[in-house]
């Protein structure tokens, strides 16, 4: 990522390329004063910080400013999506019926995903915790540890022995993870070689409380990823949210500046949020990135205690539905055509007409990293 980083800072005005050496000199620096920092040289073209500037200054850098202000609105500037392996594919959203029994729920999962190959999936996406009941007393009872070997990972030696026998990627939806005396709601996604290629621990944790509607704290029992994922696999570059991460509009706009064209959320909303927010959200992540989404949930159980709401769904970049389910058991294929993100992107040209001059999206972990 890095290399590409640089490259496409070189390709912008000299001005990020003196900034972009100031950066790498110190190591963690706050946006905010990366900020204001940057604003001064912008001022002063030499490149060097002086606190004031002449008006002729300040006239340069007004129209050089319009003219970058899109490219300014992403920091650092966006990276541009990568060409994918292959640009049309079909994906599988397998939404399972999730019991206690945990070896059934991984032979269950191994059988749906078996199928959606069969179906023509490239790409298979499972519901989040689909190996365990969605409930923070069953999360340590079903956690595995992920990076202690598939000896200590029934669910993940399935997913990942299954995606190199079908040829196919997986995104894993999620199984509660024990690392330390840690628990995490994790997403693993596998390549047709069987290798781990990413891990995602959902990042904002589920603590909601609408009186008399639905109380979960899952911050009782879990702990909070700490870093965006987003991963180069055969079917294009993929953002990875679970559930509730839907519901922060930055993350998904991280992952489109970050070159991403398709942002997968494992979730499970329930009977109050589901019908309210589940495809709204969906449909706004797509619409405001244009991209790709998809969602795959659990198929509901009425008489389990988390009541999941089902619906899986794939979301296109404009916006639009280009596939669902109800709330029963379902494997849902459908074609993703990366063409018609440059289709979306030309006619409706967003990120040349954002104002960096009135705001900034900061990537606070791709500037750091420089
Ligand atoms: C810009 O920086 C150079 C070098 O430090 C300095 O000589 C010049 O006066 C500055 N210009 C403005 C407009 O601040
Ligand atoms: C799970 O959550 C419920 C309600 O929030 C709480 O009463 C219970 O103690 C929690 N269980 C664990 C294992 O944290
Ligand atoms: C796996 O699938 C890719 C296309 O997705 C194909 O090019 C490749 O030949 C396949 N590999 C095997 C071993 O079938
Ligand atoms: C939503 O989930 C909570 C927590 O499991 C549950 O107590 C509540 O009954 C659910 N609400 C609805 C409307 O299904």
């Amino acid at each position: 990522m890095r290399g590409v980083v640089a490259l496409s800072m070189l390709s912008s005005s000299l001005t990020s390329l003196t900034l972009q050496s100031s950066v790498a000199r110190s190591t963690v620096r706050p946006a905010t004063s990366y900020l204001i920092q940057r604003f001064h040289r912008t001022v002063n073209q030499s490149g060097s910080l002086h606190p004031k500037s002449t008006r002729s200054a300040l006239t340069v850098s007004a129209s050089l400013s319009s003219m970058a202000s899109s490219e300014k609105a992403r920091v650092p500037p966006a990276l541009p999506a990568p060409a994918p392996p292959i640009t049309k594919f079909n994906i599988g959203l397998c939404q399972l019926k999730v019991t206690a029994d945990k070896e059934r729920n991984i032979l269950h999962a191994r059988t749906a995903v078996e199928e959606a190959a069969e179906k023509g999936a490239k790409l298979v996406v499972l519901p989040e915790i689909w190996n365990s009941p969605y409930s923070n007393d069953s999360f340590p009872v079903y956690a595995e540890d992920i990076d202690a070997g598939f000896d200590k990972s029934p669910s993940t030696a399935m997913l990942s022995e299954i995606a190199r026998l079908l040829n196919i990627t997986i995104i894993g939806g999620s199984i509660p993870e024990r690392s330390g005396d840690k628990l995490y709601n994790t997403c693993c996604v596998y390549g047709p070689d069987g290798k781990l290629k990413a891990k995602h621990r959902k990042i904002h944790l589920f603590d909601i409380d609408i009186p008399g509607k639905i109380t979960f704290k899952e911050s009782k029992t879990l702990t909070a990823g700490e870093t965006p994922t987003i991963v180069d696999t055969e079917v294009g570059r993929i953002g990875i949210g679970i559930c509730y991460d839907i519901r922060f509009q930055e993350l998904a706009m991280l992952y489109a500046a970050r070159g991403a064209q398709l942002i997968c959320y494992p979730g499970a909303f329930n009977m109050t949020t589901g019908p309210l927010h589940w495809e709204l959200l969906q449909r706004g992540r797509a619409v405001d990135n244009q991209l790709y989404v998809a969602t795959c949930s659990p198929a509901r159980d009425a008489a389990a205690g988390y009541v999941a709401w089902g619906h899986s769904t794939l979301i296109g970049p404009f916006g639009e539905v280009l596939a669902t389910t109800e709330h029963d058991e379902a494997i849902i294929i459908s074609e993703i055509d990366y063409s018609q993100i440059e289709l979306r992107r030309t006619n409706l040209p967003l990120e040349k007409q954002r104002r960096g001059d009135l705001y900034q999206l900061v990537d606070v972990q791709r500037l750091s990293s420089e």
